[in-house]
């Protein structure tokens, strides 16, 4: 049997940071995990380059039932705090867009830094452990694992979300948190592809390949990026942050001229070029693949652009500016990056992460219901809410 003050299960982000932090404080550590290697989604993350923070991360980047409840972990350790702690490790870097910053060369050092934080700080890490049990105890926690019985003091869950179930997701962790009372709020893939329905997928699947800015919108909330056309539905980030904010049967109203004026466009069209035809003036401001299909899938005539009757103008214009397309559904967790809902915040110490009636249970990282927009939040709230938890297990 091992004595341990603390244990994490799950060597992911917010596992691997919150024992570094445990560890520097002098707690015994350990960190337990199912999979063969430790950190696998940093290493996919940012296509292999992690977007491992924003910096202009700040509450409102995230969704939670209470969006209160990450506030305080965000504010003492903030984006500044981590990308001081990358610098220090020497790890180059580079700002692609909108504040997001990746490594220039590989996710691999993300990991390595953790690894080596871990390291410094006594952690042990042992991966292919599987946990079949976990008890309170008087003093604790009893752990019934693969490799035989762990005792410790203090438990720190944080096995993620459901995404991406062969990278190891598993609902452990939520598990954990009903076995011990605590409310658990229904889960959704987030940060996720939409597939659409046939009679779209049909003409829409043509257009794979292409992508276009464009402002995405639904329930209230907007984003300006990029839509990618993919052989199943939308993607790109526009998509995927939209999707956060998207419940089954829901429309998306699409702007896929944010930078144009619609109305203007084609009024000058029949002015300069009456004799073009729609296809061309459209020519001007979509990628050529795309106008023939785009006609063809909102029925509009491609005439010359003066045989078009005003109301036939202003439709189009509507349409360009708001198509309203309802998605059949997501690709769901097989392709999601992130998972909505999870243990619920009320249940838990905004300070500390603990669970407020269960003296030495924590949760942190993507297992709790705060879930940030693409682009580098996500692993923020995992060094955020793991170093929270660190200065107290
Ligand atoms: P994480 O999922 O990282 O770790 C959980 C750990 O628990 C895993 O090691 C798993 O093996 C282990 N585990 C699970 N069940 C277990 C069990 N039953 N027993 C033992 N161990 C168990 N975010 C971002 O900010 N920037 C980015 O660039 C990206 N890119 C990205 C790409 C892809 C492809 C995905 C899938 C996700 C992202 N994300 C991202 C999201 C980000 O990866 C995610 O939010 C964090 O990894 C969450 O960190 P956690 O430590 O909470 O869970």
């Amino acid at each position: 049997m091992k004595q341990r003050d603390v244990i994490v299960i799950g060597a992911g982000a917010a596992g691997l940071f919150c024992a570094a932090q445990a560890g520097a404080r002098g707690r015994s550590v350990e960190v337990l995990d199912h999979a063969k290697k430790v950190g696998r989604k940093i290493l996919m993350s940012g296509g292999g380059r992690c977007n491992f923070t924003n910096m202009y991360a700040g509450p409102e980047n995230f969704l939670s039932q209470n969006p209160h409840f990450c506030k305080s972990a965000l504010s003492r350790y903030t984006q500044w705090d981590f990308i001081g702690l990358v610098a220090e490790h020497g790890i180059a870097y580079h700002e692609k867009t909108l504040g997001q910053l990746f490594c220039d060369d590989s996710a691999k050092d993300i990991v390595e830094l953790l690894l080596k934080e871990c390291d410094k700080a006594g952690v042990t890490i042992t991966t292919r452990c599987d946990i079949v049990s976990v008890e309170k105890t008087e003093s604790g926690y009893t752990l019934n694992t693969s490799l035989g019985e762990y005792q410790c003091e203090s438990l720190v869950i944080a096995t993620g979300g459901l995404s991406m179930p062969k990278l190891g997701a598993t609902p452990f962790g939520y598990k954990v948190a009903e076995q011990f009372g605590l409310n658990v709020l229904p889960t959704r893939a987030a940060l996720v592809p939409f597939t659409l329905q046939d009679k779209d997928k049909d003409v829409l699947a043509e257009l794979s390949g292409i992508a276009i800015d464009v402002n995405a919108q639904c329930n209230d909330t907007s984003f300006r990026e990029a839509m990618l056309f993919t052989h199943r539905g939308l993607s790109g980030p526009a998509m995927l942050q939209i999707s956060s904010y998207w419940e089954a049967g829901d429309a998306l109203s699409i702007n896929t001229l944010p930078t144009e004026d619609a109305q203007a466009l084609i009024n000058t069209a029949r002015t300069d070029t009456p004799d073009a035809l729609l296809a061309t003036c459209l020519n001007k401001v979509f990628p050529k693949r795309m106008v023939q299909s785009f006609i063809e899938y909102h029925q509009w005539r491609n005439v010359p652009v003066k045989q078009l009757s005003h109301s036939e103008c202003e439709a189009i214009a509507n349409t360009l500016e708001n198509w309203q397309i309802k998605p059949n559904g997501t690709e769901g967790y097989r392709t999601a990056e992130v998972t909505i809902g999870g243990v619920n915040t009320n249940e838990l110490s905004s300070k500390t992460m603990m669970a407020k009636n269960v003296e030495g249970l924590y949760f942190i990282g993507e297992v709790v219901d705060v879930t940030g927009w693409l682009g580098g939040f996500n692993f923020q709230w995992a060094w955020s809410s793991g170093w929270a938890a660190g200065q107290v297990v």
